[in-house]
């Protein structure tokens, strides 16, 4: 133990002969483990937890001027602390004095970075090496320590649509889902969520060429329908980098997102449902992720909507699939009333709709022209885009609260597939009011006709139980993801939960919690969104149930995970909080076992 003498914030530490001696010793100045080397005739101190996992490095060893932890062998350079391994970070070093015989060691280290800035630059080498560890150890560090969670999502969102040529990604798809929910969470499942959502930007770019501009334009004042027409005609000809050279004239002439979505959603809905929506999907992402983070800074904007290009002009079109041109050329009816759109939308100007009590029947008709005649009489009647895909939107989530589990378990992702990307459009709805969108919706609702045979035989729809115990009906919604394939009774304990005047707030959360400490998937990351936003904007119960039993029922039929990232993130969590992790019993503060971590 250091002895506490000193005026000038060194401590004595021991007798210079018994280190040189020893080779080592350790001691706790102010609360802080310090390791003590005697190594070719040098003292020097370093903390004694190493900024990997905490092992203390009094037991690593020392030779040529490195010294290696022997947990998993990160390596430092001694004399500066620096890693030769840069997913254990490097370790603090302190000011070292000799005087009169014996060592004294000041507890400030030398490398004092204020601890927000040293969670920023970690977080980039987590993104830029795909260091799942260091994801973690950042957005525990950095929310902790003050840092807006918008600034940890817009640094995900500007890595990941940099550093991967084929553009947006599931990953950052599931990075602004996890944004978008942040406030559903509580403290630790936020740190959870922009680790997860930052893992997978990681994982995506890993390995993946980075991505290189096609510049705008220098042309100026051209026409918003003219930038329209060659945005859609590249698009058509799958010529990427014409798109991009379009897309980006038009942020640089300073429209706004009306105009860009409208650019974007007109030529995502040329052709049909392109890849099972996946496309439509990362469109309204990346325009959300703009909301979130700004549409100030056109750099920012264009290098977002850039990276959805490659996407839209290589997307499959459903057109080209069996199932949209046999039994029935469902593609060819589009077409059909695609070509009276606009006098559609003219009968409608002026009309108020409001949605007939059979509406979400008549859209689950097993009949297509029933579906097209409701749509239209709709459209005729006034109905506006955004009405129209929350409607559809209904309808699709009820194609997941109804699936039968009897299907093909790939199948739950064919009805997870129409709902998100009916969810999406209805998002999208909000920024623009382009008569090109309603057909996402009229795509929406066909493939909400193409799913009716996967509600065959429909699954029970529980209505709850109001006598219930609202705190027993979670206890059970948690039993039910600990086993496989408990997806009515997930269903029942949100029912339960709700008919007995349970807050839907903690609902969510509890689900948001179920979702992060598993190895979630990326479907499964979407449905918990889109149900949640849906039940959001629902204000009869029976709507909102229907959502949060979709979501319920569709986690419950992808859960239990092996949950190895949460074995990550409870690392993480427990190093930032100055816990052991090693296994060893007993820290001490001398050990570096149970003092506050303020390092890597
Ligand atoms: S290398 Fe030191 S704890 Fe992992």
């Amino acid at each position: 133990m250091a002895v506490d003498d000193a005026d000038d914030g060194f401590h004595e530490v021991i007798a210079l002969d018994d280190l040189r001696a020893e080779g080592r010793t350790l001691t706790a100045i102010d609360g802080t483990p310090i390791a003590v080397f005697h190594h070719e005739d040098e003292v020097r101190a370093v903390n004694n937890r190493c900024p990997h996992m905490g092992f203390p490095l009094t037991e690593g060893s020392v030779e040529e001027g490195v010294l290696t932890c022997h947990w998993h062998h990160a390596r430092f350079e001694l004399s500066c602390g620096d890693t030769f391994d840069p997913w254990a970070d490097d370790v603090d070093t302190y000011p070292v004095e000799v005087r009169d015989g014996t060592v004294y060691v000041a507890p400030e280290p030398r490398r004092s970075e204020p601890p927000a800035a040293h969670w920023r630059t970690r977080l980039d080498d987590g993104l830029e090496q795909n260091l799942r560890l260091v994801l973690a150890k950042s957005a525990v560090g950095l929310l902790d320590n003050g840092v807006d969670s918008t600034e940890v999502v817009g640094r995900g969102v500007r890595f990941g649509v940099r550093n991967r040529a084929d553009g947006w990604s599931s990953g950052l798809t599931i990075l602004v889902a996890l944004a978008n929910r942040l406030p559903d969470l509580d403290d630790d499942d936020r740190k959870r969520a922009l680790y997860q959502g930052l893992t997978e930007v990681a994982g995506d770019c890993a390995g993946e060429p980075p991505k290189f501009d096609q510049e705008a334009f220098d042309a100026t004042g051209t026409s918003f329908d003219r930038l329209l027409s060659w945005f859609r005609e590249n698009v058509e000809v799958r010529d990427a980098d014409g798109a991009e050279r379009v897309l980006r004239t038009a942020v640089a002439a300073g429209y706004g997102p009306e105009e860009l979505t409208e650019l974007l959603v007109t030529a995502a809905t040329d052709h049909r449902y392109l890849d099972t929506g996946h496309a439509f999907d990362f469109v309204n992402k990346a325009t959300e992720a703009l909301d979130l983070v700004g549409w100030d800074d056109d750099e920012r904007t264009a290098d977002v909507l850039a990276s959805l290009v490659r996407g839209l002009a290589t997307a499959e079109r459903a057109e080209e699939s069996s199932s949209w041109r046999q039994p029935i050329d469902l593609a060819a009816m589009c077409d059909e009333r695609f070509d009276r759109l606009d006098a559609m939308v003219a009968d409608g100007e002026g009309e108020t709709w409001t949605e007939p009590a059979d509406f979400t029947e008549r859209l689950l008709a097993d009949d297509p022209e029933t579906v097209f005649d409701a749509l239209e009489e709709a459209i005729r009647a006034g109905a506006s885009v955004e009405d129209l895909a929350s409607a559809v939107s209904f309808a699709a989530v009820t194609r997941v609260a109804r699936f039968a589990t009897s299907n093909e378990f790939a199948d739950w992702n064919t009805v997870h597939h129409t709902f998100t990307f009916a969810n999406a459009v209805e998002r999208a709805a909000e920024r623009t009011d382009a008569t090109a969108l309603y057909r996402g919706v009229v795509d929406a609702a066909v493939n909400v006709y193409l799913d009716r045979f996967l509600n065959t035989p429909p699954a029970p729809t529980p209505t709850g139980d109001p006598d219930a115990d609202p705190e027993t009906a979670l206890e059970e919604l948690r039993l039910a993801f600990e086993q496989q394939g408990q997806v009515e009774q997930a269903a029942s304990a949100v029912a339960d939960f709700l008919a007995a005047d349970g807050d839907p707030e903690r609902l969510k959360a509890a689900l948001g919690n179920a979702l992060l400490v598993e190895d979630t998937n990326f479907h499964t990351f979407q449905a918990y969104e889109a149900a949640c936003r849906q039940a959001d904007r629902r204000d009869d119960n029976a709507e909102r149930r229907t959502c949060l039993v979709a979501a319920a029922r569709y986690m419950a039929a992808h859960y239990p995970t092996r949950r190895s990232r949460e074995q990550t993130f409870s690392i993480a969590a427990r190093l930032l909080r100055g816990e052991r992790v090693d296994g060893a019993d007993g820290g001490t503060a001398a050990d570096g076992a149970s003092v506050a971590e303020t390092d890597g």
